[in-house]
């Protein structure tokens, strides 16, 4: 059975999309049910926007993000229109962590916690501040058309990997916080006596390596590519189908290597 055809590819989607939309629920719940809910007040209610902030922006959003090109409705759609929705809702998931790191650095100067101790907050600050660099490089690479169409295929497997990598790290950053908040957060019951909380918040971990997985699962099957604009019309004019999304795509990765070789800006990338 074939595990990368279309209809897999619109179930994976429909996953993802449940896991990640579920985990936000679950963040949310956490917050307002087990929590003190949500303020701007120097408070525990402030520290509550770090855990929604980064499961929201830098998880969810991020990993749509990453799959965006993978949306079969998409494909006909014009290539420079995706990488602005693609380079937009990352550059949305950056403010969104920006904010969520205000408020856990408020919290621990108001409340006198030193910053910056933990293994957790060093691998987090090293995530972000990588994070606005693969931007900074992936906007001036595939967005302004100033560097040779040589530089931006060249540089397409570094993008790609670095972003997966970055990806699969803000998730284990984010489990390591839900266990010290866990720690920190509970004293009677303690975690260790396994109270609702801990299930709960023990659950939301789970999904979130779930929804990493299904990202990168989707992120990663080369047949479920979108197929170059080139390959696109010949997919259009022959009816499209399931063979030839296939055809379509291997096309695309021969086309897209000639590209570089005819020096064709718009569609090395
Ligand atoms: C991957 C995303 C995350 C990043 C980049 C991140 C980053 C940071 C940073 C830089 C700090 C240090 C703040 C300071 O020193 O004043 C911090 C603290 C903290 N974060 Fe996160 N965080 C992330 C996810 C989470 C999540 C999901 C939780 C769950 C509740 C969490 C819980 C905490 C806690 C309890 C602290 C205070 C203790 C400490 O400094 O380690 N974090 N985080
Ligand atoms: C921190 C920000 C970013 C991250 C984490 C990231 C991550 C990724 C990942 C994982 C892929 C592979 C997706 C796939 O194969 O379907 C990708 C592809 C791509 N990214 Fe980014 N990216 C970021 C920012 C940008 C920006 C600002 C641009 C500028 C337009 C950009 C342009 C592209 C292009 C053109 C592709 C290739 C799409 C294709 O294969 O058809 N990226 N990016």
């Amino acid at each position: 059975m074939a595990m990368d055809g279309p209809k897999q590819l619109l179930m994976a989607l429909c996953a993802a999309a449940a896991v990640g939309v579920t985990s936000v629920i679950f963040v949310l719940i956490w917050v307002f049910n087990y929590k003190e809910g949500l303020a701007w007040d120097g408070g525990l209610a402030e520290f509550n926007w770090h855990p929604v902030l980064i499961v929201f922006g830098f998880i969810a959003v991020q990993g749509f993000a990453i799959i965006v090109y993978r949306l079969p409705w998409t494909w006909k759609w014009n290539k420079q229109v995706m990488k602005f929705i693609h380079a937009g809702l990352h550059l949305l998931a950056f403010i969104l962590v920006v904010i969520s790191l205000v408020a856990v650095f408020d919290f621990h100067n108001y409340a006198k916690i030193p910053n910056m101790y933990s293994l957790h907050s060093w691998l987090g600050l090293m995530a972000v501040i990588l994070f606005s660099q693969q931007l900074v490089i992936g906007v001036c690479l595939y967005l302004l058309p100033v560097l040779p169409v040589f530089w931006r295929a060249a540089f397409m497997p570094i993008h790609v990997y670095s972003g997966l990598l970055l990806f699969t790290s803000v998730i284990a950053v984010a489990l390591m916080g839900i266990t010290e908040k866990l720690i920190f957060g509970l004293s009677n019951p303690k975690y260790k006596d396994s109270p609702p909380e801990a299930i709960f918040v023990n659950v939301l971990g789970l999904l979130l390596v779930l929804f990493g997985a299904l990202i990168l699962w989707i992120a990663t099957r080369t047949s479920w590519k979108r197929p170059s604009d080139q390959n696109l019309h010949i997919l259009h004019t022959n009816g499209g189908g399931e063979d030839n999304t296939k055809r379509g795509t291997a096309l695309s990765q021969l086309s897209d290597q000639s590209d570089v070789a005819l020096g064709d800006v718009n569609k090395s990338d």
